[in-house]
Order: structure tokens, then C-alpha cells, then sequence
């Protein structure tokens, strides 16, 4: 089959790494994958549902793509979490979809796509994963020559009221240590700098077998993978999500042990109210929430941390957010994701009576986003006449001008292109801050 295929990703990094073994599959059974849609014989979106709307924008690209190519329609098809959510119901409301491929289907899509070649009308597979489906990505066939997502566990056990996750991907499923770190290692060898353990809670992994862990010690079996990434030497390693409930205090002691595992956390509270929060069923209170904190604030190096918050969850009260503002002032986040709650059908809280007006989640969304706009900002000033590393990922997706770069503690850092290549890891010297951003000065790249 020598067909052309377009993916077009929206949302989490686990649907740029869905996304990246579409690709590899494709190319395995012949196909030629193309970066624009213009030529593509087939279009394939691979959507996310945790962001409102979600599927109405799915529906405008293909509106889109539908009337670009006019009178040389590609075949279309819808996968990732929109499609195991809404599944035959997209044939339905968009005749252009010909093909509907679930959160788990990604290692059939060369024959799903061939089927819809063949002029099969709706091609539809919504199962599980096989047992025999390998996770792994070459080295070769990733989007970035030097940061790498690499999956460790997918879906999720944990049922917050609000969230459609475990809808859309299934329940927790770890994946083996020694396949995590071939993985790993045969990045280190083609020359990346960077991997990112990904998966909806990263520290609730559990692979069925120890193969790949014997050697390495940890209370929980996440700190033990971490201490194995970690001796692979691969130059730095982030992870996330972490969930707060399973965040266990030896993955401080790890980061304090070695120097490769990065110093940034990402853990989401959602809000500072004990009431909210049993409402959500998170499974921790403000007080087992701050433990964690506080035993991070307590390394030997200084870790950042990052959140998400829901504002006007239903009957989120004035003093409920109060609450919220507090825990934020008090952890001095160093980034913060705020999102104004909406309803996901099928989820518990949808049945609840979604009665935060809009006016009030936009205030409180407004005075959460200048509380930590104002605490960033002494943080990010902290840093001004600091030393700090900075990998340069790539080109910025804003202007051909900049280069996208991070810290180990995950901030954005400027300073003109043409101070170090791409790939490049620099010493700099911080020399102005912003709240979002620094600016700084190259000492020294490697
Ligand atoms: N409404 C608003 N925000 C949500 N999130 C997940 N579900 C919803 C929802 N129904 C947010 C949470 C989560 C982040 C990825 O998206 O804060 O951590
Ligand atoms: Fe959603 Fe909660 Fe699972 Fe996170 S832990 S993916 S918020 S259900």
C-alpha cells in the first residue's frame, strides 16, 4: 500500500506519543506520512476530550479540510479519545468520517486505514490493545531529535468525578520495566538528552513482572524505575502526572540521589477545599496534599512545583475558593494551570447541577491567575544572576526567530538563537525574569 497519510495531533503528550507509534506503524506497512494535509490520501485527527469542546473543534478541522480539498476528498478518520468516546455517533453527525479508531486501536491502524481504502464506508474498532502490542518507538521515528515522551502506564483507576479519562483510556496499565528501559537506553545512544515518563499518574506503575527493577531498591515500584531510568545516565529526566494520593516522599530521596532526575514536580491539587475535593473524590485532604509539598520543599535541591485547579465546580462556594486562593499563596507554585470547570458527559459530576455561573468562574478564575501571577513573579526574580541548564528543544512553533528551551525545573528561558544550536545543553546566567519566562546570557554549551 502505497498510500499518504496526515496526523494532526491535539492535546496530552500521551497523544503526541500515540501519535508517534501511529506513525511508526504506518511506515512499517508501507505508508508515506505527509505534514500537511494538502496531498494526503488520508486525514487523521487524534483528539483529546479532557479540554472542553473538544470534539466540536474536530468537527471544524474536518468542516475545514472537507472544503479545501474539494472534489478530491481524502479518506477521514477520527482517533484517540473523541473517538472511543463518541465511537459509530461521529458517522453519524460527519458523513466525511469514514474511519473510527479508539484509544487503544493505534497498533491496528494500517489495516483499519486499508480497509477505508478499500471503500469500506465506517471502519470502527474500539477494542483493547493486544497482549502482544509493543509500546516502543524507535529512536529514529520521534517528532523531537533530543526530547522524548516515553509511556510508562496508561489510563486511569482513580475516578475524579470530573474527569473522563478513565472513560476515554481505560484502566491502568503499567508497562514492563525492561522494555521501559531499552527504551531509554537506546535513546541515550542515538544522542537525546532528554526523556519525559509520561502516563495520567506516573507514580501509580505497577508492571506485572520486576524484570528490569531487581537491582534497584525504592519504596514503591515507581521509585524503583526512577532509580533505573536514572542509572541508564541519560542526561535529564522529568516525568509526569504525578498523582497526589501515591505520591511517595522516596521519589524526593531519589531526585536528591541523582542528578539526572530533574528538579520539577507536577502535582495537581484541583482545590484548596476539603470539602470540594471529597466531592471530587480525590482520595487526599488540603493537610495529606501539603505533607507532600512540604516533603518536597524539604530536598536538598530546590524542586519547582506545578499544579492544575478547577475554579466553580459545583457548588464550589465563595469560601470554598477562598480556600483554594490560601493553598495556592501558601505552596508558591512555581507554574499553574487553571481551568474553569464543564460538564463531561458520562462523567458523576455531570449529574451534579452545574450551578457556578459562568460570570463567577471567570472571577475567580481571574483573581487565581494574578495571585499566582504575582507569586511567579518573585520566584522567577529569585532567579536573576542565578546558573541554570538549559537544553534547546526546537524551533518555536511562534517564530522561526526562537528556539523552544527548558530548564530542569521546567521554565522557559530566552536568549538569542544564535547563542547555541539545537540540541545544544547551556550554562546561562539568568539575567532578567518575566513571569512566564526568563531571559539570560550563555556561559558555556556542551
Ligand atoms: N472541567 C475542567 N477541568 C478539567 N480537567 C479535567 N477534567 C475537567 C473538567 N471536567 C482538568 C484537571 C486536570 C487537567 C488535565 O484538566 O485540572 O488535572
Ligand atoms: Fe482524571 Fe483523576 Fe485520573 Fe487524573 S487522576 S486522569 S484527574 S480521573
Amino acid at each position: 500500500m502505497s498510500a499518504s497519510v496526515y496526523v494532526e495531533t491535539f492535546g496530552c503528550q500521551m497523544n503526541v506519543a500515540d501519535s508517534e507509534r501511529a506513525g511508526v506503524r504506518l511506515r512499517a506497512a508501507g505508508f508515506d506520512l505527509t505534514k500537511t494535509p494538502d496531498n494526503a490520501d488520508v486525514v487523521i485527527f487524534n483528539t483529546c476530550s479532557v479540554r472542553e469542546r473538544a470534539a466540536h473543534k474536530v468537527f471544524t478541522r474536518i468542516g475545514e479540510i472537507r472544503r479545501m480539498r474539494l472534489g478530491n476528498e481524502p479518506a477521514m478518520g477520527v482517533m484517540g479519545c473523541v473517538a472511543q468516546l463518541e465511537g459509530a455517533a461521529l458517522f453519524d453527525n460527519s458523513p466525511s468520517v469514514n474511519l473510527v479508531v479508539g484509544t487503544r486501536a493505534t497498533d491496528r491502524l494500517p489495516q483499519l486505514i486499508e480497509r477505508a481504502l478499500k471503500g469500506e464506508p465506517r471502519v470502527l474498532d474500539l477494542d483493547e490493545r493486544a497482549e502482544t502490542d509493543k509500546w516502543d518507538i524507535p529512536a529514529t521515528a520521534r517528532t523531537s531529535k533530543y526530547v522524548a515522551f516515553v509511556p510508562i502506564i496508561e489510563g486511569c483507576n482513580k475516578f475524579c468525578t470530573y474527569c473522563i479519562v478513565p472513560y476515554s483510556r481505560g484502566r491502568e496499565k503499567s508497562r514492563a520495566a525492561f522494555e521501559i528501559l531499552d527504551e531509554v537506553n537506546a535513546l541515550r545512544d542515538h544522542g537525546y538528552r532528554e526523556i519525559h515518563l509520561i502516563g495520567q499518574n506516573v507514580n501509580s506503575y505497577r508492571p506485572k513482572t520486576d524484570a528490569g527493577l531487581d537491582l534497584f531498591r525504592g519504596a514503591t515500584p515507581f521509585c524503583r524505575l526512577l532509580r533505573a531510568v536514572a542509572a541508564t545516565g541519560i542526561e535529564r529526566i522529568k516525568f509526569t502526572t504525578s498523582f497526589p494520593r501515591d505520591f511517595h516522599p522516596d521519589i524526593v530521596a531519589a531526585i536528591n540521589e541523582y542528578e539526572n532526575l530533574c528538579n520539577w514536580i507536577h502535582l495537581p491539587v484541583q482545590s484548596g477545599s476539603d470539602r470540594i475535593l471529597r466531592q471530587m473524590r480525590r482520595g487526599h485532604t488540603v493537610s495529606d496534599y501539603l505533607r507532600r509539598v512540604e516533603a518536597i520543599k524539604n530536598s536538598q535541591r530546590q524542586i519547582a512545583i506545578t499544579s492544575d485547579i478547577i475554579v466553580g465546580f459545583p457548588d464550589e462556594t465563595a469560601a470554598d475558593f477562598s480556600a483554594t486562593m490560601k493553598l495556592v499563596s501558601d505552596v508558591n507554585y512555581h507554574g499553574l494551570y487553571i481551568f474553569k470547570y464543564s460538564e463531561r458527559p458520562g462523567t458523576p459530576a455531570a449529574k451534579l447541577d452545574d450551578n457556578v455561573t459562568r460570570g463567577e468562574k471567570a472571577e475567580r478564575f481571574m483573581k487565581l491567575e494574578e495571585i499566582q501571577r504575582k507569586n511567579q513573579e518573585q520566584i522567577y526574580q529569585s532567579f536573576v544572576g542565578r546558573e541554570i541548564k538549559v537544553l534547546s528543544e526546537r524551533a518555536s512553533s511562534k517564530s522561526d526567530e526562537d528556539i523552544t528551551r527548558h530548564s530542569t525545573c521546567h521554565k522557559v528561558i530566552n536568549f538569542p538563537r544564535r547563542s547555541i544550536d539545537l540540541g545544544q545543553v547551556a550554562t546561562i546566567r539568568v539575567t532578567d525574569a518575566k513571569p512566564i519566562s526568563h531571559y539570560g546570557e550563555v556561559l558555556a554549551a556542551a
